[in-house]
This record gives structure tokens, sequence and C-alpha cells, in this order.
């Protein structure tokens, strides 16, 4: 089965369900009878497993190409799982340009528990080298990159990497399944917020892991079994429904992604535009190569001050002024209170996030609304 096809067949056999029901039943019940003791039944306890999170970690795994899924009840509980596979003297080398919540825990939990970390350069994959220490387990990164867009190399981290024996997790939220499939790059752990282009429609939090190493799978699930961070079986089941039109809400994302990242480009109140898909981007090349399509998130500066920009983006009506990303409506984010809003002023601009930055997360509307939308705010200052 091709890409398509899988997100809406895998795991969702009618057969797998009473009544050949073709939209799998939500499965509500905490717990399920064993008919004897000596037969256990395979959903024993929804914390543990239930039939719509089985079926949601069968896509997820089908789509990236993975052997083990796990389904959390968010991407920061996916996150918090990959880095379980650290332990105290532990050293994590993370991608400095990387989502706030992740830099969250790097900062204030991780040194609690006593894993070391620090930063690199992750369009710089040769700096792993240089960085890692001799007590250096984990390699975590993102592409493209939480504001600013950048695309790594996936590929060349995963060998400079593997060279020096290190695990590599990736967060492919911004990229989806549709567009770059990490695993079939040599890396080892792929996590999402399926809260985004997974479940598609901004109406559940929800969070993936993916890997094709047996024991990193088998912890995974142990892992979510002990803690208990998994999803309920509605929110499975929402998040299946949005799965299922992944590829057909991708399409358009990139389509209108594109058309508003070149408006932008010709406007003279829009400052630098980060989009992928335009040939000035500096890993175009390396985005054309890698990714299936340059994706649904365009970043701009307004060309102005901070006033300007907070005007902009108070004056959109068709964006709404709201957090996250990846929904079918097209929503504006500004970092600097917002995805980045616990880092302060210094780390931000150190980042390269100024505060007359927007982040748009270009939904499948009609791309001529938008563009007028962002036409109308622009003139407003
Ligand atoms: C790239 C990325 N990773 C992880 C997360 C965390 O996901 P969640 O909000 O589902 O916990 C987010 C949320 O914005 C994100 O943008």
């Amino acid at each position: 089965m091709r890409f398509a096809t899988k997100s809406i067949r895998v795991g969702q056999d009618p057969a797998l369900s009473q009544n050949m029901a073709v939209i799998p039943p939500i499965v509500q019940s905490a717990t399920f009878a064993w008919p004897s003791l000596d037969d256990i039944p395979r959903f024993d306890y929804t914390r543990v497993a239930n039939p719509n999170r089985a079926a949601l970690e069968e896509v997820f795994a089908s789509l990236e190409n993975g052997r083990h899924a796990v389904a959390y009840g968010s991407g920061m509980a996916a996150v918090m799982a990959a880095l379980s596979l650290l332990k105290s003297g532990d050293h994590l080398l993370l991608a400095s340009d990387i989502y706030g919540g992740t830099y969250r825990v790097y900062e204030n939990v991780l040194p609690r528990r006593g894993i070391e970390g620090s930063e690199f350069d992750a369009s710089r994959p040769e700096t792993i080298r240089e960085h890692a220490r001799p007590n250096t387990k984990m390699v975590m990164f993102e592409t493209p990159t939480n504001p600013n867009l950048r695309v790594m190399d996936i590929a060349a981290i995963a060998r400079e990497a593997k060279a020096l024996g290190l695990i590599t997790v990736i967060d492919n939220t911004f990229a989806t399944p549709a567009l770059t499939n990490p695993l079939d790059l040599g890396i080892d752990i792929v996590v999402h917020s399926t809260t985004k282009y997974l479940s598609g429609h901004s109406d559940v939090i929800g969070g993936a892991l993916i890997t094709n190493d047996d024991t990193t799978g088998a912890w995974a699930f142990e892992h979510l079994k002990t803690e208990g961070a998994g999803p309920s079986p509605f929110d499975c089941w929402l998040t299946l429904r949005g799965v299922k039109t992944l590829s057909v809400r991708m399409e358009r994302h990139c389509r209108n992604a594109q058309a508003v990242a070149e408006f932008l480009m010709g406007h003279h109140r829009a400052g630098r535009v980060h989009y992928p898909g335009l040939p000035s981007h500096p890993d175009h090349a390396l985005a054309a190569r890698q990714m299936r399509g340059f994706g649904g998130m365009v970043t701009f500066e307004v060309a102005g001050t901070e006033a300007d920009a907070r005007k902009v983006a108070e004056s959109l009506r068709v964006f709404l002024l709201a957090e996250s990303l990846g929904g079918v409506e097209s929503l504006v984010g500004y970092p600097k209170l917002m995805s980045h809003g616990s880092m302060t002023e210094e780390q931000r601009l150190a980042k390269g996030i100024p505060p007359t930055m927007l982040r748009l997360s270009v939904g499948i509307e009609d791309a001529d609304d938008l563009i007028e939308d962002l036409d109308q705010a622009l003139r407003a200052v």
C-alpha cells in the first residue's frame, strides 16, 4: 500500500470491530473482562492497551516506515518518553534551534535528573564530533526548525551520530511523514506532536514515538504503561480520523504556504521571509532533495518595530491569533510570547527570533483569502 491508502486503511479493517463497522467504534471502556484466568485478553486495561490506541499506533508505525509506534497524550509526553532513555550522568546534545517546550525540558527538567546537556548547531552535522563528550548518549533535533524553518540534513546527522554510537531522535512534527521519513534516513527515534498536522483539526492534543529498534519500542511501551501518559480512546479516534486526510491536507498546506511566502517576498512591509520553498532560502536545495514538499509553515519579520509586528498580528482576520499549528485553519503566532515565550529576550535573539517575527501556520483555505488578509494587515501599519 502507498502512503495515502495506508493512512486510511492500516489498522482499521472492519473485521477487527463488531458489526463490520467501517469506522472503528470508540471503545471507551477502562477495563476488559477476562474469559478465564488462563485466557488473558489482548486488551485488559486501557492505560496499558486499548483498541483505538492500537489502531492509531499501527497507522503511525506504517506512515513512518517503523516497526513500533506508541501514542501519547501530548507531543511533550512523546519527547519525554524519548528522553527517558537517558539516565543520571548521561549527556544530551540538543539542537539549538528547537521548539521552546523541548528547550524548557532541557533547561529545567533534565538537570534535576542529573542529565547533562549542551547545544549544537544542527545545520553543521560535523560539529557533533566536536561537542560529543565521553558520556554523550543522545542527539535530538528537528527539521524544519521552529520558528526559523531551517532544514537540517537528516542523513548527515544520523551518520555523524552513528559513528559515535549515539541515539538519534528527531521531532518530525513540522515535516510530517507525508513529506519526510527520518527512519529511512538512519534516524533511531521519531517523535511527533500529533496535535498538529497528523490530527490536523486543532481539536485534540497528542503525541507519538516511532522506531525500528525492538529494544527501544519495548521500552517505550513499558514506559507508557508505567508512567501512564497515554491518550484517551476518544482522542485516538479523533486523531485516526484526522490522519486519513493527511496526504491531501499536506498538498494544500504546501501549495498555500508557497503562495503566501511568494506574496510576502514581494511586500514592502515584510522583512525577511523564511520558507524552504523559496529559492532564496539557505536550505532550499537540501529541502528539495530531502522533502516531498516544503511544508505549511511560513515565518516572516515585519519591516518595522515590535509594535508594528504586534499590530499586524492583531489586524489579521482570516489568520487567527493563536498558539499551535498544523490545523486546517490558518493561524498566526507571535514566537516572542507564544512558542518561545519561556526564553529570555537574549536567548531568543541569539536564536534568531526577533520581536518583529511572526509565524504563520498556513491552512487549507482559499489562498487568495489568505493573501488578501495579509495584505490588509500589513497595510494597517
Ligand atoms: C515541534 C513541536 N514539538 C513538540 C511540541 C509539543 O507538542 P504538544 O503541544 O502536543 O505537547 C510542539 C508544540 O507546539 C511543537 O511545535
